[in-house]
């Protein structure tokens, strides 16, 4: 069955995660989101991020897509009352876990999870429910304008990051990328934090992706080649997107209007 696996979040930090999934699933389509026109969400509000969360939700179930990823940890924290007839693959919890795996691991390790994420994830206590007492949270918003603007590894991102994250530094042993555009600031978060674990949020997804699949084989596909089947569509305007870093071969990018 040739359906695609949508995958989405509100710009190209999702695309993290679809770099890891078309790895793991190289015989997968995927169509993914970019929300570019109401990038970012991390700083607006329950009820706007629940509108756009829902309005893509319900594209993907026009476009007839076999699962739905939301590579997104601000549109996860607001997706939990969402039903849908598609599977819908979260990404908070798998991290979460993973993060206590590894804390606990270790007898010289403090246990405290430092959870660099955006400023509404922070708030949403979305980590907290996981990893209670455990975790340090840090809004961290600005990485996410970075990001987008391309203006990665900067003198302007390393001094941004320096100073969200220097509170945390000596405090914390184990971080959590809670933020699929934070992988993206690796070499700016290491310079801050260069002796800590990193968990990050893009890698945990797809180990529930691959359990979905596993437990319904019908549904996997076998034979196709995926170069001609990893379609990428935006709300907003194509042009200003910064993926160069995308490893991939896709076809373009497409503008879409997807609203309420
Ligand atoms: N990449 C998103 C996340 O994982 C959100 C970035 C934003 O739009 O604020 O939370």
């Amino acid at each position: 069955m040739n359906k695609s696996i949508g995958v989405f979040d509100s710009g190209v930090g999702g695309l993290t995660v679809l770099n890891n999934l078309i790895n793991q699933f190289p015989n997968e389509a995927f169509l993914y989101v970019g929300d570019t026109k109401y990038c970012p969400y991390g700083t607006k509000t329950k009820k706007e991020i629940e509108n756009r969360v829902e309005a893509i939700v319900s594209f993907f179930e026009k476009e007839d897509v076999k699962a739905i990823v939301i590579a997104c940890n601000t549109a996860t924290a607001n997706s939990y009352h969402i039903k849908s007839k598609i599977p819908i693959i979260r990404i908070i919890e798998p991290t979460a876990k993973k993060a206590l795996e590894i804390s606990h691991k270790y007898n010289n390790y403090n246990h405290h999870i430092g959870v660099l994420a955006t400023n509404y994830t922070i708030d949403s206590l979305a980590y907290n429910k996981f990893l209670k007492d455990e975790m340090i949270g840090v809004r961290c918003s600005p990485f996410v304008e970075i990001v987008e603007k391309g203006e990665k590894g900067t003198e302007e991102s390393y001094n941004v990051v320096k100073e969200i994250l220097n509170p945390i530094v000596g405090k914390v042993d184990t971080i959590i990328l809670g933020c699929t555009h934070f992988g993206l600031l690796l070499p700016e978060i290491k310079n801050v934090l260069p002796n800590v674990t990193i968990i990050d949020s893009s890698d945990c997804v797809s180990e529930v992706l691959k359990e979905y699949l596993d437990n319904n084989i019908i549904i996997k596909n076998n034979d196709i080649n995926n170069i001609n089947n990893i379609e990428i569509i935006c709300t907003g305007n194509p042009e200003e997107i910064q993926m160069d870093w995308f490893k991939h071969k896709y076809q373009g990018i497409k503008h879409v209007e997807i609203e309420k």
